[in-house]
């Protein structure tokens, strides 16, 4: 199965999909990865392994819904069977849902439907929990409120900061991704009112 990953930011997500894409077996191939920011590093990531990237930079256009259907158009001609969002820092908007929708996954650091936005793992430090975690959703036209596919819970150790908490996040986040991607690329998705089944 194809897939596109939409990245703003390191592209350790991606780097796990492009890991285990190295075993045959592995039912999705990462066939490009889309970014906002010309200097993300994911796009690094991708040209090292030899991913075709594409750049759609919201300056480039006159407003927010040109950008959105722009990106819409760019991911559609990559004919995608699923798009990933992993570390997308934007909102996906109506021009893509209506051309992407249902077929897209995004990944999140925090157990929805706590702590949704960009600041989720400090919001959850600052709030005080015990557990946090992260969590695989199809997106919807809300933020990171789309039906949930995964989600694997962390312990908050009590000297973690942002940046220690968020990377024992994301070695979680990573083989969740790795695994339900599989899954929902072998199986498909059925979605009844807010809950999601993989396996139609
Ligand atoms: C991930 O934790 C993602 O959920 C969050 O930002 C991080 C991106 O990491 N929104 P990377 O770019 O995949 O390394």
């Amino acid at each position: 199965a194809r897939l596109v990953v939409l990245v703003s930011g390191a592209g350790s997500n991606l780097a796990a999909l492009l890991a285990a894409q190295q075993d045959p077996a592995y039912p999705a191939r990462v066939v490009a990865v889309v970014s906002d920011r010309p200097d993300a590093g994911g796009l690094d990531v991708a040209r090292a392994a030899g991913v075709a990237t594409v750049v759609v930079r919201p300056a480039d256009f006159a407003d927010r819904a040109a950008w959105d259907a722009a990106l819409a158009r760019a991911v559609g001609a990559l004919d995608p069977a699923w798009v990933v969002s992993a570390g997308f820092m934007r909102i996906l908007g109506a021009p893509f849902l209506a051309q992407h929708g249902g077929r897209v996954l995004n990944t999140h650091p925090a157990l929805l439907p706590s702590f949704p936005g960009a600041h989720a793992v400090r919001d959850a430090l600052e709030h005080g929990v015990a557990v946090t975690g992260c969590t695989l959703h199809l997106i919807d036209e809300g933020v990171d409120t789309g039906p949930i596919l995964a989600q694997r819970a962390v312990d908050v150790l009590p000297d973690d900061d942002e940046s220690s908490l968020h990377e024992r996040i994301k070695v979680a986040e990573r083989a969740m991704l790795v695994e339900t991607v599989a899954q929902v690329v072998r199986r498909g998705v059925a979605v009844d009112g807010r809950r999601a089944r993989i396996g139609r």
